[in-house]
């Protein structure tokens, strides 16, 4: 799909849509249109439910008295209450409501109510963000598609006083959303195309951009010792990969410690011998959730140059059941030279989170660290599919991330931790052991196993089991991989680190 941005003034064809606020209140490009149609807007808003609310729509095919194939009524809600993500929406409904309509081309007229903030570049730029959101599509294994279930809207025109300022700010967000949809694709793609090899070479994509990649191979994780992450990977064909990549956007900065972002790249999660129940567990394609968002955060960061020097870690293996697969009871001696009894080898990724966190803490003496991991079914059975957990070892990190989620609409919610629950890994074989004692909590004592791995760097986990892939579509996201956590970081990193 194609945007533009140009000054208001109406096209000879093709699906115009007009903005309404609440209480089915025209703005002036609606007013216009309805005195051009002999007031068939009103009419129609009079003879439907169509209030005006936020996510609303009320479509009006070929009204007289113009050459529009349609007019498309947009709910914007209540003007004053409006915000970047009320225009995001608007915009991701209207994709949704013509995507499949037939029509190829839409002319959307941007109007800024009164008592709204947005500067009206903004306004406009945020909705072509998010329709360029709702527009995505994972369709590469779809040969047999019909065309007229294909989408059909190819041109997306957004008419603004502001065209030459929206421009400006489509730009950046055009970024974040292109690494967003990078995201989407990996989390999708299935796991005998996308491995840890494949994904790491994936990796290498980001240094057209500026972003320095470094892919780790089976000799050098040995070589260096992290025997957690290696035991996990030991029963999978695949061997594993540590990819590390850096943007140095902010070089002569005063403080050059890097921001250090760790995920979790498990290509699939089978369980290992601790194996899974076969139902649902196609959904393990996407168990590298973590490392996917922290892959398109670095693409966003440099697809918007960021002024700030930022390093990924991604853990990449493929947790498998074999011959050679490590066994429950196995002791394996991690990076930061703690040993690990593996109790359960499904609880895979906090021990290949363990040694990247060890690696990047150790490596890079970052300024914090926040990790991302698609890491327990607990975490749904707390926070369901509407937020992540975080976990943090400092509150005005944990604040900040929350305060960025809200922000973007990538909610979080915070959980306790402490010494009670980090006493239900200790272990009478090894220093301590991959899952907790009891059966409740099991989303903490995963995230005190990873605090095991961290000194004293400020420190955040997002357990992002729960959102990382949806079943039902959302104004800006469509069902399937979310992109979760490369917005919120990316607004994390633009709010606090680039001032
Ligand atoms: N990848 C899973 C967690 C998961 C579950 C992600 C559902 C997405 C959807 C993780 O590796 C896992 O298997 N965790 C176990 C931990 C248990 C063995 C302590 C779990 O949650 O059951
Ligand atoms: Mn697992
Ligand atoms: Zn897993």
């Amino acid at each position: 799909m194609k945007f533009s941005f140009a000054k208001p003034g109406l096209p000879k064809s093709g699906a115009v849509v007009v903005t309404v606020l609440a209480d089915r209140t025209l703005g002036p490009a609606g007013q216009d249109l309805d005195r051009t149609t002999g007031g068939m807007l009103t009419r129609a808003m009079a003879a439907s439910r169509f209030t005006g609310k936020a996510e609303e729509t009320l479509t009006v095919f070929a009204p007289a008295g113009t050459n529009a194939s349609r007019v498309l009524l947009l709910g914007l809600g209540k003007g004053a209450d409006a915000t970047d993500r009320t225009f995001q929406a608007a915009g991701g409904v209207l994709v949704a409501a013509l995507e499949k309509s037939g029509e190829t081309d839409a002319a959307v007229v941007v109007e800024v109510p009164e008592g709204c903030a947005l500067p009206p570049g903004q306004a406009a730029a945020e909705l072509a963000f998010g329709a360029r959101l709702r527009a995505y599509r994972f369709d590469r294994y779809r040969t047999k598609e019909k065309k007229e279930a294909k989408p059909s809207l190819k041109k997306v025109t957004v008419l603004t006083e502001a065209a030459d300022a929206a421009k400006k700010a489509f730009a950046r967000l055009d970024a974040v959303a292109d690494a967003v949809c990078y995201t989407r694709d990996l989390v999708s793609e299935p796991a005998n195309v996308l491995h840890p090899e494949s994904l790491a070479e994936r990796c290498k994509d980001l240094a057209e951009l500026g972003v320095q990649v470094e892919v780790m191979d089976l000799k050098r994780l040995k070589k260096l010792g992290m025997g957690a992450l290696i035991g996990v990977a030991q029963g999978s064909a695949f061997e594993p990969r540590v990819v590390v990549m850096r943007w140095d956007g902010n070089p002569d900065g005063e403080d050059r410690r890097p921001l250090a972002f760790i995920g979790k790249g498990v290509t699939f999660d089978t369980g290992g011998i601790s194996i899974k129940p076969a139902a649902g567990m196609e959904d393990m394609k996407w168990d590298m959730g973590g490392a996917a968002a922290v892959i398109g955060l670095m693409r966003a960061l440099a697809g918007r140059k960021a002024k700030a020097n930022v390093v990924g870690v991604v853990g990449l293996v493929e947790n498998m059941p074999s011959g050679t697969a490590q066994r429950p009871g196995d002791i394996v001696t991690s990076l930061s030279g703690q040993t690990i009894e593996v109790i359960n080898t499904d609880a895979e990724g906090r021990l290949v989170l363990a040694d990247c966190l060890w690696y990047t803490q150790e490596t890079f003496k970052p300024r914090l660290m926040v990790d991302l991991a698609t890491l327990t079914g607990a975490i749904i059975i707390a926070l369901g599919n509407e937020h992540a957990g975080l976990f943090a070892s400092d509150d005005a990190l944990a604040e900040a991330l929350t305060a960025a989620g809200r922000a973007v609409g990538e909610p979080v919610w915070r959980l306790p931790m402490g010494d009670a629950y980090d006493k239900e890994i200790n272990s009478d074989a090894a220093d301590m052991k991959n899952v907790g004692g009891g059966r409740g909590a099991g989303s903490i004592t995963a995230a005190q196993f990873l605090k095991r791995f961290v000194n004293d760097v400020p420190w955040a986990h997002l357990d992002i089991a729960g959102v990382a892939w949806s079943k039902k579509d959302t104004a800006t996201v469509p069902k399937g991989g979310t992109g979760f956590g490369v917005r919120l970081l990316d607004r994390f990193v633009a709010d606090r680190y680039e001032g």
